[in-house]
């Protein structure tokens, strides 16, 4: 949670300001819902009937911050909104980027695949650059996906320092905590839609220093011990979700479901970091003024499974997909 930091940045820039400026699709005077992190420590994280005067319009989950994670080329992740007021008083108008932890309450989501839940944007391709899944529906009740990787933090606009050796992750996390219960996206959530993960519900996230993991867990999973457990916002990762970030995790897509223990790679491409980061600024300065043009997704990679290696062949065709250059990514016209 970065308390102390978070105090600090509220001060410059109040969710709420009496004739200030509006976020679109919030109430006047609004540009985001963040609770008061006074009030939130000094009630220990429960604000009773406290009414968010910031909320959006129903219904919830509200459109672009939904997520799902089908397979580990078809997923969304909450990523900064590089359209917040917020955050471009408090980082893009400094020629600052926000880390994920800072720009906790004003995300938006970004997809990797062919299917958009609403509002939604494309990942600006290459932004993911490995992404292992695991569907876990071995106890009922508490069926999870999960899903972890390595991001190019400079294609996603993301500022991905570190605050100390080892804390990857700032000790933040987006997920759809209540607004009662101080949640910084209490109206984000999962696209739970046939297309997406019908019957999930809740979401956890963290992500910094180039890494990321994240689980969509069915209702009632966010209390202690539970998969989608939010009072582990600070563990990281490697701690929380048990992930591993080397070996056979440094790089490739792959999907695991624990039922069988099967485990499918996809084929995707991945240039050298370095090119990847090239080509994004120079696609950040092609789309100009920042408007955001129509980006290609990144994930219509083969899915083929490891124990088949002959599929890779027919799937080729598929691949190629990946390998389309996409000139236009996220707006991020400080740069
Ligand atoms: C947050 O709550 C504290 C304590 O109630 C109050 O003094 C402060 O004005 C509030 N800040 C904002 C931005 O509303
Ligand atoms: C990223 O964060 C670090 C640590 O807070 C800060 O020193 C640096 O200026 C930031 N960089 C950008 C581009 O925002
Ligand atoms: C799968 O989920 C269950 C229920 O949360 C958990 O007890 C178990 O450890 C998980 N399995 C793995 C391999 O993570």
């Amino acid at each position: 949670m970065s308390l102390a930091f978070l105090v600090a940045v509220s001060s410059v820039s109040a969710q709420f300001l009496e004739g200030g400026p509006t976020q679109p699709g919030l109430p006047t005077g609004c540009v985001g819902s963040f609770p008061n992190l006074t009030q939130c420590t000094i009630a220990n994280y429960y604000l009773g009937d406290t009414v968010d005067r910031c909320a959006p319009p129903a219904p919830y989950p509200v459109a672009g911050q939904q997520v799902y994670i089908k397979d580990s080329t078809n997923f969304c992740l909450n990523l900064p909104n590089p359209d917040s007021i917020f955050l471009f008083n408090n980082y893009y108008s400094w020629k600052k980027l926000p880390t994920i932890v800072q720009a906790e309450g004003f995300v938006q989501s970004y997809c990797m695949g062919s299917y958009l839940p609403p509002g939604s944007k494309p990942l600006p391709q290459y932004g993911i650059r490995s992404a292992h899944v695991v569907k876990n529906f071995t106890v009922p009740g508490q069926n999870y996906y999960q899903i972890h990787g390595y991001m190019d933090c400079d294609l996603l606009g993301i500022n991905c320092t570190s605050t100390a050796p080892g804390r990857y992750d700032d000790a933040g996390q987006y997920d759809d905590g209540p607004f009662i219960n101080c949640g910084k996206e209490p109206y984000s959530g999962v696209d739970a839609s046939a297309a997406a993960n019908p019957g999930m519900q809740h979401y956890v996230e963290m992500a910094g220093n180039g890494l990321f993991c994240m689980r969509v867990c069915e209702k009632g999973n966010l209390g202690p011990g539970l998969p989608c457990d939010l009072t582990q916002d600070t563990a990281g990762c490697e701690k929380f979700m048990k992930v591993q970030f080397l070996g056979e995790y440094a790089t490739g897509f792959s999907y695991m479901d624990l039922a069988n223990g099967v485990k499918t790679t996809a084929s995707v491409f991945i240039p050298p970091k370095t090119s990847a980061t090239l080509s994004g600024a120079s696609a950040a300065a092609t789309t100009g003024g920042g408007a955001a043009g129509p980006a290609g997704s990144a994930g219509d990679a083969a899915v083929s499974p490891t124990a088949v290696p002959t599929a890779k062949k027919s799937a080729s065709l598929q691949i190629f997909n990946a390998f389309v250059v996409v000139l236009s990514v996220a707006p991020f016209f400080f740069m």
